[in-house]
């Protein structure tokens, strides 16, 4: 789940409880000041993400009109949004390619025009993967989108290992449904094996690069790897 709607959620409920925590009370300060935040609503994405995927695209150009794109752990749908407005998946601009955007999560995500969603579709799952590559028009995509993130248990080494595995799983998934000289843009957790990933990526790709979008707060440990002009088949 987004975490400004994981804390959006949990805050209510304190609220509603009338007991907030200092953790709580700092968490709200910091979110109320957050031109990310204020920007979200103001131009109707469905979560504060989508910044990160508008900065890196603006400097590093991973999506154009035409291109097919999967999204990975795409709920709410903030990046699907993005994707679809970028890649012209509604034909909006007749003068340019329409792309394509399918979006996948384990979560219900809610109806986006111009994009595919499979709910309730764990990306790690084999007959996910039988679904996606019925869904596909050209059967592979140009860019693999993954802002996935497993449920924090807290436990910072736990959560990096989770999401590195879940990472090297799109690798395997790339091998199906990533078109050569394709893109990955995976979110990471750092952490020991964040060299690991780095190292997997390096081989089937031409160019890996890290990533750290200003709208990815200083104090996570979130950034992104880059990998573009795969090498498979
Ligand atoms: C930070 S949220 C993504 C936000 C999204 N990029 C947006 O802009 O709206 C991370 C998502 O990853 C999803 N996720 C985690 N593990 C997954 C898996 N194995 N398969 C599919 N989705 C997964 C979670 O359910 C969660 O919705």
């Amino acid at each position: 789940m987004c975490r400004s709607l994981q804390r959006g959620r949990f805050h209510a409920a304190a609220a509603v409880l009338g007991r907030k925590t200092g953790a709580e009370h700092r968490w709200l300060e910091r979110h109320l000041k957050d031109p990310f935040v204020k920007a979200t609503k103001q131009q109707n994405y469905r979560c504060r993400s989508a910044f990160k995927l508008l900065e890196m695209d603006d400097k590093l150009r991973i999506l154009r009109p035409g291109l097919s794109v999967l999204d990975c752990g795409a709920a709410p749908g903030a990046w699907s949004q993005v994707a679809v407005e970028r890649v012209n998946a509604l034909g909006a601009d007749p003068t340019v390619p329409t792309g394509f955007v399918l979006g996948i999560d384990l979560q219900h995500i809610s109806p986006l025009a111009g994009a595919v969603f499979l709910s309730e579709a764990d990306v790690a799952d084999p007959a996910t993967l039988r679904t996606i590559l019925s869904l596909l028009p050209a059967g592979k995509v140009d860019v693999i989108l993954s802002d996935m993130a497993p449920n924090p248990t807290g436990i910072r080494e736990l959560d990096h290992q989770k999401l590195i595995k879940l990472c090297l799983g799109l690798l395997d998934l790339s091998q199906s449904v990533l078109k050569p000289k394709g893109t990955l843009l995976c979110k990471f957790w750092d952490g020991q094996d964040s060299r690991l990933l780095q190292g997997r990526l390096k081989e089937q790709f031409q160019d890996v690069r890290t990533v750290k979008p200003q709208a990815s707060r200083k104090d996570s440990a979130e950034s992104y790897y880059l990998a573009r002009l795969y090498k498979g088949k």
